[in-house]
């Protein structure tokens, strides 16, 4: 299994910045390691950009943020996982924690865009994790186990495993430099593959399950060395393209 080196770009980027990025990041990370590959969520205007500056090079994908559950219709401010594919994106981030408890999203419909992307062709990277307050009262597993059981609930049993990814984020551990530790990462991801497998079977072991929360260069290589850590997905050391070209190489 290849590992996902994924990063997202948040608000964050003009698609002249975005095409300065992508460009600095191929250039630095040269001829990509067979067992890497690699997925920028850029905002939605820059992904045609981003696109182009991948084409031709195997192993670089583009991804959309986040989609929305109907392929056309009046939806004002939405975007279709068509739409997303038609720009260039393979893949999409459904439940991001901060579309979660910025934005309201409940577990049914971070469920319902699952399945909804995943049945229009895009490849779907679904976001998971608790509160520091969650963590705090021992409900890391009822969290995790109900988010990845709503989320994934309208998936098909025989779904091909690399279509579908899973991040997993503690909140607390985003943008706060505050990574989680390496036993924390290893239960959660425990608790992640179980509920993976016990919802598809042995095709659980193939479904990639990605750690998100302040990861940087100087720890990313002991985070994705960790058992059923199957890649990384970086928020704000993924801007600039020598900090993303050493986590990808990492
Ligand atoms: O989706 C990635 C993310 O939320 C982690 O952000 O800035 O902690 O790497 P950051």
């Amino acid at each position: 299994m290849k590992k996902l080196m994924a990063a997202n770009w948040k608000m964050y980027k003009t698609r002249a910045e975005a095409e300065q990025t992508a460009k600095e990041l191929v250039r630095l990370v040269g001829s990509l390691p067979e067992d890497r590959e690699v997925l920028v969520f850029p905002p939605f205007t820059s992904i045609d950009v981003v696109t182009s500056v991948f084409e031709g090079h195997a192993g670089f994908f583009v991804g959309g943020q986040d989609f929305y559950t109907e392929q056309e219709g009046a939806f004002t401010g939405e975007i279709a996982p068509s739409m997303l594919v038609d720009c260039g994106a393979r893949y999409g981030l459904a439940g991001h924690s901060e579309r979660r408890h910025v934005l309201g999203e409940t577990d049914v419909f971070v469920g319902d865009k699952t399945a909804f992307g995943l049945a229009s062709g895009l490849k779907v990277v679904l976001c998971v994790g608790e509160l520091l307050e969650e963590r705090k009262a021992d409900k890391v597993q009822e969290v995790l186990s109900r988010q990845i059981r709503a989320g994934l609930k309208g998936v098909p049993h025989d779904v091909d495993p690399a279509s579908l990814a899973v991040a997993y984020e503690p909140v607390w551990a985003i943008g706060t430099g505050e990574v989680a530790g390496s036993d924390e990462i290893k239960d959660a991801h425990a608790i992640c593959r179980n509920e993976l497998i016990e919802l598809f079977g042995d095709k659980g072991n193939d479904i990639r399950i990605l750690y998100g929360g302040s990861v940087k260069p100087d720890n990313c290589s002991g985070i994705i060395s960790l058992d059923n850590v199957d890649g990384v997905l970086v928020g704000g050391a993924s801007l600039q393209g020598e900090s993303f070209s050493k986590i990808v190489l990492a």
